[in-house]
């Protein structure tokens, strides 16, 4: 069976890619199955050129198929900030409830209505032929007031979904998976694989 390296050291990513991924004809293995350890210099401006630059080395590094993804959260009134910045702002080491509440801080006084915000996912699929492919999708939501959820990670306590009257750190697991940047991104691409000779 051919195989889709997933470059990623986060066990919970791969899980999640393994499921969405399960029926497809390929054994996916993480970076280290594959015996790849190298370090990557995301230094793309945007989701897709990182994920990119990730998938690149990974498949160069092996010889095999594989996938990438870059994620983060853009703030319209920020001027789409944190965007590529998602992880690093404020510093890689600064927890979320600071770097939450420091968004909060920063929207004070702005209106529901320009709060707007979206996670942004891309995931890139390259071939050791040299064939790429990006996927990206994204899930729309506004920044809420205050910090609220003990689900998910990151800036979901403060990413409010209108249609739900809950951030996306107060629904499921489930349900976070179904509507949810990655999740969206992480099928489109299965779908690729599943109707394409690969
Ligand atoms: P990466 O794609 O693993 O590099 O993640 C980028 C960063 O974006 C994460 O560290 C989080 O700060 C943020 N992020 C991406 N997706 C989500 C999400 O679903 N919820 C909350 N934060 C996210």
């Amino acid at each position: 069976m051919e195989k889709l390296v997933f470059a990623t050291g986060n066990m919970n990513k791969l899980r999640e890619i393994k499921e969405i991924l399960s029926g497809i004809n390929l054994e996916i293995v993480s970076m280290k199955e594959a015996g790849v350890d190298i370090d990557i210099v995301e230094d793309g401006d945007t989701f897709e050129a990182n994920a990119l630059i990730k998938a690149r080395a990974v498949s160069k590094a092996c010889g095999a198929m594989a996938v990438a993804d870059d994620s983060g959260l853009v703030v319209d009134a920020l001027g789409g900030e944190p965007g590529v910045y998602s992880a690093r702002y404020m510093g890689e080491d600064t927890s979320y409830d600071i770097k939450n509440q420091a968004i909060i801080d920063r929207l004070e006084g702005v209106p529901d209505e320009e709060r707007t915000a979206r996670f942004v996912c891309a995931a890139a699929l390259v071939f050791p032929d040299g064939r790429e492919y990006v996927f990206k999708e994204a899930m729309e939501g506004r920044i809420g007031y205050e910090i609220a959820g003990e689900n998910g990670f990151g800036y979901d306590p403060i990413f409010y979904l209108p249609e739900y009257g809950k951030t996306s750190a107060e629904i499921s697991p489930e349900e976070k998976n179904a509507i949810s940047h990655r999740g969206k991104a992480m099928r489109e691409m299965a779908e690729f694989l599943r109707g394409n000779q690969i």
